[in-house]
């Protein structure tokens, strides 16, 4: 497949205004750009997750507002749109928080002037965005550095689902310092865990191997084994709600990587834009965590002896199944939380030391 040259997983385009997406349900496999045309695309966007990845879902959100806008301002048009959005997918908090931004911004401007308004506020939190991933780049190598000391001179390093340029607007969150790592010549070498139902350590595998850095992709299964045995030195993941203590939702998996790591005495870091907090949600067990449709477990996805794609079922439809997609870290098993304001302890003093405008919102 061809190396993308400015990688990024959302589109503006202009004249007229309209978005196109990255397809990630057809990668590794496939790359194919999709238009959204309206706010129904991209609600289905979000849904199906064509578009996935706690920051990209936010900015997805805000250019859905604006194409529903654009067909109906009024403030009916206004509150239905941002209903069918908030709608989508729960767990992730930065959909809210880009919606409750531009409903700010537009709420008190004539109709006329929304749908022009609500373009220029999306666009201006996926710049936001991808400056922040930068940030939190510069801030996770500052961590990493320390730990490159291993004796065959490579920083071993685990990740978990897709926290990188397709999960954002660019570079990534958890993968922006492994960038930033591999950019800066330090050697290093990532383990990728599948992260099934969705196998989203797929779309990872890709993007490193994109960008030339040495990974090996392994069962989910797999990762106690290799932290425990010295295989790793340090697991970096990103998140999907952050809450007010500093508990932490990510994708269903993470939260044994973070016992494994405890248990082995290896930080565990969490890294991820202050759109990812929720000062309003006192811990973890306040955060919804969304239940996808079991069919996700039952079927595996890939391709066929001639390289189509295709879809076989694994288990059988009349065998009940259960698909939590998150799960909540306790905050002390993380070390730090690195934002794109610096690196913090996860607790709720460490968070309000770099986000102290944010203390009226716990
Ligand atoms: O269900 P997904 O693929 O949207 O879940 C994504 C994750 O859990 C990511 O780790 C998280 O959103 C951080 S993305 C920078």
């Amino acid at each position: 497949m061809t190396r993308l040259a400015s990688p990024r997983p959302i589109r503006r385009l202009t004249d007229p205004n309209r978005v196109e997406i990255l397809d990630q349900t057809a990668l590794p496999h496939v790359c194919r750009w999709l238009p959204l045309a309206s706010l129904a695309d991209a609600a289905h966007a979000i849904r199906t997750m064509q578009v996935r990845g706690a920051p990209l879902i936010g900015v997805t959100a805000a250019y859905g507002l604006a194409l529903g806008l654009a067909q109906d301002a009024s403030d009916a048009g206004l509150a239905a749109a941002m209903t069918q959005l908030a709608a989508t997918r729960p767990t992730a908090v930065n959909l809210a928080w880009a919606l409750a931004r531009l409903h700010a911004q537009l709420a008190p401007l004539p109709a006329a002037e929304r749908a022009a308004a609500a373009w220029q506020a999306a666009d201006a939190i996926a710049a936001e965005d991808a400056a922040q991933n930068r940030a939190i780049g510069a801030h996770g190598l500052a961590l990493l550095k320390p730990l490159a000391r291993r004796a065959d001179g490579r920083l071993q390093l685990m990740t978990h689902c897709n926290a990188g340029w397709l999960a954002t607007v660019e570079q990534g969150t958890a993968l922006a310092p492994i960038y930033a790592a591999h950019a800066a010549g330090l050697p290093l070498h990532v383990w990728v865990s599948e992260t099934r139902p969705r196998n989203q350590g797929l779309l990872t595998a890709w993007e490193l191997g994109q960008a030339g850095v040495p990974h090996t992709v392994i069962a989910d299964n797999a990762a106690g084994q290799l932290i425990l045995a010295g295989q790793v030195d340090a697991v970096i993941v990103g998140a999907d709600r952050i809450a007010a203590n500093g508990d932490v939702a990510n994708k269903v998996g993470t939260v044994l990587k973070a016992l494994a790591c405890a248990r082995q005495g290896i930080p565990f870091y969490v890294a991820a834009p202050g759109s990812s907090l929720d000062f309003a949600c006192p811990d973890g067990a306040a955060i919804p965590i969304e239940t996808r449709d079991g069919d996700e477990l039952r079927r595996v996805a890939g391709l066929d002896a001639d390289g189509q794609p295709t879809q076989v079922r694994q288990i059988p439809v009349a065998t009940p199944v259960c698909n939590p997609a998150f799960d909540v870290t306790p905050a002390d098993l993380v070390s730090a939380l690195i934002t794109e304001r610096g690196h913090c302890p996860a607790s709720a003093a460490g968070l309000l030391s770099l986000y102290p405008e944010r203390a009226q919102h716990v």
